[in-house]
């Protein structure tokens, strides 16, 4: 079995320089749906960690010496592999992140998908020559020869809400383009990072090319900061969490893809049908646990009891409780995620929004809620909830909707839901997101568009094309005819 060599019983290994080796101490990873244990990962010391990343340092140096077709061939390999371990590896994920077992089979469907476009993407890049002489008094004589070259070293750090999809949007164009990498996964989320790793491994990437990092975020966190051979960083979580990256980065090139507040606008001729339903997926998909979950909608006042009437009744039908059998709201990732929420939805009630539930919480396991009459005195029109919680704030006007939006530090999606094209386009143009969503809900996929955050919501763009040119830099190498 492929993934009992990186175990002993419940406790996972650590790969760093090509070996899979044990741990000291271990971290309990437990599941949200049960309570049961679903492995354990080992706590990396400071030596361990700095070991592991000099070994990638080093594999690296020959990596980039390695024909990107033959690059290429590993990661399809590895495609293949996560296909054949589809079930498993879906089942690892309903259990250790409570994701519904059909979103958890896309996942790892979509993350295969993913790496063949990225290596195809990736043989299509090119580079360019420029010639001496547009800039008026140089020489003709200078011709510069542009092209791609990896960075070195890249930390990959993904999130507990996609284990596998977004930890490879990071480490797959790292890989083709050259670069070694340096892969923290969350600790939700962790034994099931290791085992995708695996499939990694077991497509042949060579020895040290590749190294886990397991334990504590913080603590492990603080020394990956002091790592003086990491030469970028790709990180997906919090805005908090970003901030103190970004602080401690010093001059390396940075991805993030923080927090979000995506607005839905809803425009007095929308189709209130089609938006109702893109909101529900958009808000209540995994729970609500997305970057890319709307987070709030401004629904212009004259359609707002019709919207929040159909809302409500769709809203009954959003099917409740265990993963395993396709639910799509399930148990938060942890009882604190839930108590948030609540703590959110109790500052709401009391300063008069109208809160409609379809059932009573149990443990992590939150039921739909909708806030309805939600103003700008209220922290559910601010805050992140990452829960199963859907804001709803009336509006007067389409700038009043803009003004709202805007005022949030956060800026990654919004949507837009009307049918004259000028008054959507007018909020397309004025609203401060990275990506604007027209009658659909906002989301990242498909995986080849560009993701990008902006304000607190990220640095830099994602999605295939750009994570392959974040990935990498360009050289100049500049020839004097003499
Ligand atoms: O929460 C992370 C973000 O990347 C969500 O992705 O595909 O659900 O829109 P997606």
């Amino acid at each position: 079995m492929l993934f009992d060599t990186i175990r002993d019983g419940m406790d996972y290994k650590r790969l760093a320089g090509g070996k899979w080796l044990n741990g000291k101490e271990y971290l309990e990873i437990v599941s949200p749906v049960d309570g049961s244990l679903c492995g354990r990962v080992p706590m990396m010391e400071d030596a361990d960690i700095h070991a592991a990343v000099e070994s990638c340092a080093a594999a690296q140096k020959q990596w980039q010496k390695v024909p990107l077709a033959q690059r290429g061939d590993i990661l399809l390999r590895c495609a293949d592999l996560l296909e054949e371990h589809q079930e498993e590896l879906a089942d690892m994920l309903v259990r250790e992140i409570a994701k519904d077992i059909s979103s958890s089979r896309a996942e790892v469907q979509r993350t295969a998908e993913l790496i063949r476009a990225t290596v195809q993407f990736a043989k299509t890049m090119t580079g360019e020559t420029l010639q001496g002489g547009a800039m008026g008094r140089e020489s003709t004589a200078k011709t510069a020869i542009v092209s791609r070259v990896p960075l070195g070293v890249i930390l990959a750090v993904s999130p507990f809400n996609y284990p596998i999809n977004l930890a490879m949007s990071k480490i797959v164009p790292a890989l083709v383009m050259g670069n070694a990498v340096v892969f923290k996964p969350p600790s939700q989320g962790a034994v099931v990072s290791l085992c995708m790793v695996q499939c990694l491994q077991a497509a042949g990437l060579p020895d040290g090319l590749l190294g886990t990092i397991t334990g504590a975020g913080k603590r492990v966190g603080q020394q990956l900061l002091r790592e003086p051979s990491i030469h970028m960083i790709n990180f997906t979580g919090s805005t908090q969490v970003g901030q103190i990256i970004a602080k401690g980065a010093g001059m390396i090139p940075l991805v993030m893809e923080l927090g979000g507040k995506d607005a839905a606008v809803v425009l007095a001729d929308a189709d209130l049908d089609h938006a109702v339903s893109q909101i529900i997926s958009g808000a209540f998909g995994y729970s609500g646990q997305r970057c890319t979950a709307i987070k709030r909608v401004l629904v212009l006042e004259q359609v707002a009891d019709e919207f929040v009437s159909k809302l409500k009744e769709k809203m009954k039908e959003i099917t409740v409780g265990n993963p395993y059998d396709g639910c799509m709201v399930t148990p938060l990732i942890h009882e604190a995620a839930a108590d948030f929420v609540m703590e959110l939805v109790e500052d709401a009630q009391s300063r008069g929004a109208d809160i409609f539930t379809t059932g009573q919480r149990r443990g992590n396991l939150l039921y739909p809620i909708c806030a309805d009459h939600v103003t700008e005195e209220m922290r559910l029109a601010w805050e992140e909830p990452f829960g199963p919680i859907l804001p709803v704030l009336r509006v007067k006007s389409a700038e009043e909707a803009v003004r709202i939006a805007n005022k949030s530090e956060y800026g990654l999606q919004a949507s837009v839901f009307g049918n004259n094209i000028r008054e959507v386009f007018d909020v397309v143009e004025q609203v401060e997101a990275g990506t604007v969503n027209i009658n659909g809900k906002s989301e990242r996929s498909p995986d080849h568009f560009p993701f990008l955050g902006i304000k607190q919501s990220g640095i830099g763009v994602q999605g295939i094309r750009y994570a392959l040119e974040a990935s990498s830099t360009v050289k100049s190498v500049v020839l004097n005819k003499i």
